[in-house]
């Protein structure tokens, strides 16, 4: 298939994580993925807070979209005559969604965003902040389809990719970030293999992205993380293509634990590094990677596989989830508003300033 306008964006791409019903949220459970396909039912905003908190919903636009429903839903409980007055007495239950997770620059960018829209609203309020979830959620997919054909571009025909974590429709609106660079390689054939790592402890690549590769026919192949090195020695990969949960001024780049470690043996090997995300994880706030507050999880995630425990009791873990790739082993970052090559403050700054 020829690049680009010419893609056939729903051929390869058919699972929606997050469906607005007009009364409540339904939400892919994650958590039971592959082996259930089964969604939540949030009818309050702190049932979306869980739901976040506890990975039914994950990936950080796909958090975001939620947190935006999330704040329609804590809509309900309350009367006010604007939305400046809303804004007053739905304050708790907003703050405690945007605490829900911290890493993921996306949660606090929507609601910031709802926030501002209940702002400016008069007396139909409600309505406004309905039509703000639903255009951040149709906003998120359009960018990701821009993106899908940016950072196809980049890439030579005949490559192999390899992708960490899961950034695919499951992560997104739909269409994904870095799987949907790699939806659009595989559809103009610029990509002829794609390597999934299989994400240790929560294993998001195993379960979820070579699931949705597969749903959608695109052959993909299951790594240890471990085996990173040694596939990009082998010269099968030139592209490393992944997600990110925030992008700091500089270009630094917080993304799911063992991003960092593939992109320091990707720079090792000549393999490529690229960073695809929509601008609403780009976070100018944050000066560089040392400022990003990194999430740890529970360590039960690391001693037990599916509630089976694995490990000798007693035994204690650390289990930070997501890791910084420094800018400058990144060679593409790719968002909706352009492709920055060889990220630093100053392009940064040129593309997303103001
Ligand atoms: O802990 P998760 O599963 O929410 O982490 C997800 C990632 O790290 C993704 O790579 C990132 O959010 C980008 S998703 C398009």
């Amino acid at each position: 298939m020829d690049m680009d306008q010419n893609l056939d964006f729903d051929r390869y791409d058919r699972i929606r994580p997050i469906r607005w019903r007009g009364s409540h949220l339904e939400l892919l459970d994650q958590r039971k993925l592959p082996f259930a396909v089964e969604y939540v039912e949030c009818a309050d905003s702190r049932s979306v807070g869980t739901a976040i908190r506890d990975l039914v919903v994950r990936g950080a636009p796909a958090i975001g979209i939620a947190a935006a429903f999330g704040v329609v839903l804590a809509a309900r409980t309350i009367e006010a005559a604007d939305g400046a007055q809303a804004l007053e007495r739905m304050a708790a239950d907003i703050d405690e969604l945007n605490r829900s997770r911290p890493t993921a620059v996306n949660l606090m960018w929507a609601i910031a965003r709802m926030r501002r829209a209940l702002a400016g609203a008069g007396a139909d309020w409600r309505e406004r902040i309905e039509q703000e979830a639903l255009a951040i959620e149709r906003e998120d997919l359009a960018a990701n389809r821009h993106m899908g054909v940016l950072g196809a571009g980049l890439i030579v025909p005949g490559s192999g990719v390899l992708t960490h974590c899961n950034t695919g429709s499951l992560a997104t609106a739909g269409f994904g970030t870095a799987l949907g660079v790699i939806r659009a390689g595989v559809a103009s054939h610029r990509i002829d293999r794609v390597f999934a790592s299989e994400t240790r402890p929560w294993l998001q690549g195993a379960r979820l992205t070579v699931w949705e590769l597969r749903e959608d026919g695109i052959p993909a192949t299951l790594i240890a993380d471990a085996a990173g090195a040694h596939l990009m020695k082998s010269g099968a990969v030139q592209w490393l293509i992944v997600g990110a949960d925030r992008i700091c001024a500089n270009g630094d780049t917080a993304n799911k634990i063992g991003t960092y470690t593939h992109a320091i043996a990707a720079r090792h090997h000549g393999v490529r590094v690229m960073v695809v995300a929509p601008s609403s994880t780009v976070d100018m706030a944050t000066p560089d990677g040392s400022h990003i507050h990194i999430e740890e999880r529970d360590g039960s995630e690391l001693l037990a596989v599916s509630g089976q425990r694995t490990v000798a009791e007693g035994v204690s873990a650390f289990n930070p989830v997501f890791d910084v790739t420094p800018a400058g082993l990144i060679d593409a970052i790719v968002t909706e508003k352009g492709v920055i090559e060889h990220p630093d403050a100053r392009k940064m700054a040129a593309l997303f300033a103001g």
